[in-house]
């Protein structure tokens, strides 16, 4: 069939524009689509088959969508969209929210919303002025374990690399707006200021907040909106290539109900380089053995296979030693060895735990069984309207009797980034531990625990792209010197006779029996591939993708994103008027989309919010804008199937 066959049906003016010589114009594409599409058998007009009654199929007709909307993409990164429309405290200005039909864009190469070329890296420049001294802003230097700087590799965009800080011509400081600063840390003065308050309180045996309102108070005090931007280092990002970073993952090629498979579910769980699936099955295939014990060539192996895997997880958590890392199944075993371990020993009748109200069930219900166990109690810090932390609460929560802080550094219902840097600054000053749950936050930022001066940090392979069924604890030295065995069994142990056991020193004497080497080996892979692209990097990317996604989802109309904290992570949880979340999360399945709906295993934030279940999309560094425009497709064509009444 010759071109002019194909537009023979087409309006005069674009098929004369569409001859054998002349390149086809979008527009004609498009109609030729649309024209293709809508003559399919079963399908409604605009290509989608959504399970719908057909009384409710929309009637208007729209251009359908690409065969293979990702290859598309190429090099795209999204464009810094700003959050005002999310969150009035925002400081951040651009143009408003324009309300569209994200699926005009995917056959666009001019998105409406965010989305952005191969960036001029000159555009990525804000000029703002810094006060004197922010010149001096030290650059951290690249942590990556293979040095890439000042070169294109592998995943990188060739594009010059801008430096952090700039100064113009005019000597005005220009600032790159996605290079990362330091956490903001309150000062010596608010600090005394904040502890003042705990310090003049009364013990109280009551909990002080939970199950009561909201207190009000002079929030000027605490400028924590603006304080908490983005998680922060001066280090120089590079555009990383997606197209690139997908391929290195086979599962995104699946096809789920004949679609290309879009995976929006990576806060459940993260999907699996190439890298980490060879990386097992070498293991298998080569080094198979159990650790330690036998004296042979392949217990060598599997034991420096093992160990490696165990120094791989303390540089990339920024742990001082090896020796403080315990592998565990996952974030919830590591939880419940230090509650069983650590809080059995440390924390007794009328002593208090605080958690806060976004904590996954994992952080909560070992706390809770130890207060039942011991007669402590758990108290819990409030979050704010938009599901971030108020750490003018959580001041008023510490006193005498707190024992330990056990708190998310990312909400896996709402995404939130809690400030965890204050938080330990604050409980440190009171003598209080401070376990943070790193499940949902060591795939979407650095994490630095030495930095940080946590005193347990947990976190799971699976979230972070590598095996299930194996993660790790880090605990202080001190800690984990004084802390007594949880299990008990072979490996952990120096002697044994019936009268008397002597127990290896950490991390070994919380490893009891045969632990899950294969995985954690794959773990210490799976961690390596994050290093090669390099996690600024990736926190950085996926910002911009989370802000696109966000502003995107808020042109849907009856939708309501729950948890739009300034400082937020990956997750984008809502509710759309009109439909049950498991309704929505079985149309999108139909096009291939994999979100979770339900209540992400964190019921007490889910009802903060006044519902009991959300939709939850969640990002990694391998979904795109086009992905998101996909995902924002079909929820507008159920809000046009079900039109909403505000
Ligand atoms: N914790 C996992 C989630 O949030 C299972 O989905």
């Amino acid at each position: 069939m010759t071109i002019q066959q194909l537009t023979s049906n087409l309006p005069s003016t674009d098929a004369a524009s569409a001859t054998a010589d002349a390149p086809i114009s979008e527009s004609v594409i498009a109609q030729l689509a649309a024209e293709f599409f809508s003559a399919l058998p079963k399908q409604n007009a605009h290509g989608l088959n959504l399970d719908l009654p057909e009384h409710a199929a929309p009637s208007i007709s729209h251009p359908p969508q690409p065969k293979d909307p990702i290859a598309a993409l190429s090099g795209r990164i999204p464009a810094v969209v700003q959050q005002s429309s999310l969150n009035p405290n925002s400081t951040q200005r651009l143009a408003d929210p324009t309300a569209d039909h994200p699926e005009r864009r995917i056959l666009s190469s001019s998105p409406v919303i965010g989305g952005a070329h191969n960036p001029d890296p000159s555009a990525l420049f804000n000029r703002i002025h810094l006060p004197s001294g922010a010149s001096e802003v030290p650059q951290a230097s690249p942590t990556l374990a293979n040095d890439v700087s000042g070169q294109s590799a592998y995943y990188f965009l060739d594009i010059p690399k801008p430096d952090s800080l700039q100064t113009s011509q005019s000597g005005d400081v220009l600032r790159n707006p996605f290079a990362f600063d330091d956490y903001h840390v309150v000062d010596d003065h608010q600090l005394q200021g904040l502890l003042k308050d705990r310090n003049d309180k009364p013990v109280t045996t009551e909990s002080g907040y939970y199950f009561t309102a909201t207190p009000q108070l002079d929030q000027s005090q605490f400028k924590r909106d603006q304080d908490l931007q983005i998680p922060t280092t001066t280090q120089n990002y590079q555009p990383i290539d997606i197209l690139q970073i997908r391929r290195d993952f086979p599962i995104l090629q699946e096809r789920v109900n004949g679609k290309q498979l879009i995976w929006l579910d990576n806060a459940a769980t993260t999907h699996k380089p190439q890298a980490v699936i060879d990386r097992i099955s070498y293991f298998y295939q080569h080094e198979n053995s159990n650790i330690h014990r036998a004296a042979h060539e392949l217990a060598a192996r599997a034991s420096d296979a093992y160990e490696h895997a165990r120094d791989v997880v303390a540089r990339f958590i920024g742990s001082p030693s090896a020796q403080n890392i315990v592998f565990v199944r996952g974030t919830t075993e590591g939880i419940n060895l230090i509650a069983k371990s650590w809080g059995k020993q440390n924390i007794g009748a009328g002593d208090e735990i605080i958690v806060s109200n976004l904590e996954h069930h994992a952080n909560i219900v070992p706390w809770f069984q130890l207060t039942k166990e011991t007669g402590a109690k758990l108290r819990v810090i409030p979050v704010d309207d938009t599901g971030q932390i108020r750490i003018d609460e959580f001041v008023k929560l510490l006193n005498p009797r707190t024992k330990l802080v056990a708190i998310t550094q990312v909400s896996n219902a709402l995404g939130t980034v809690t400030p965890t840097q204050e938080i330990i600054a604050l409980a440190h000053a009171a003598g209080v531990r401070v376990l943070i749950d790193g499940a949902q936050s060591v795939s979407h930022m650095p994490t630095n625990v030495t930095a940080l001066d946590a005193d347990f940090f947990v976190f799971s392979g699976h979230k972070v792209f590598g095996p299930t069924g194996i993660g790790a604890v880090y605990a202080k030295s001190e800690l984990l010197d004084t802390m007594p065995v949880w299990e008990g069994g072979g490996n952990m142990i120096q002697d044994v006779t019936f009268e008397n056991v002597i127990y290896q020193p950490a991390p070994n004497k919380f490893e009891a029996g045969t632990g899950n080497i294969a995985d954690a080996v794959g773990l210490g892979a799976a961690l390596e591939y994050v290093e090669s692209i390099g996690i600024h990097n990736i926190a950085r990317y996926e910002h911009d993708l989370l802000e696109y996604g966000q502003h995107a989802l808020q042109s849907v109309s009856g939708l309501r994103l729950i948890g739009t904290a300034l400082n937020k992570a990956s997750v984008m949880s809502f509710t759309l008027a009109g439909y049950e979340t498991e309704e929505v999360g079985k149309v999108l399945n139909q096009y291939g989309i994999a979100v979770r709906t339900g209540h992400h295993c964190a019921q007490p934030i889910l009802r903060r919010f006044g519902v009991e279940r959300t939709v939850r999309p969640s990002l990694a560094f391998y979904n795109t804008t086009e992905e998101i425009d996909l995902l924002v497709s079909v929820l507008h064509q159920l809000r046009r199937a079900k039109p909403y009444k505000s």
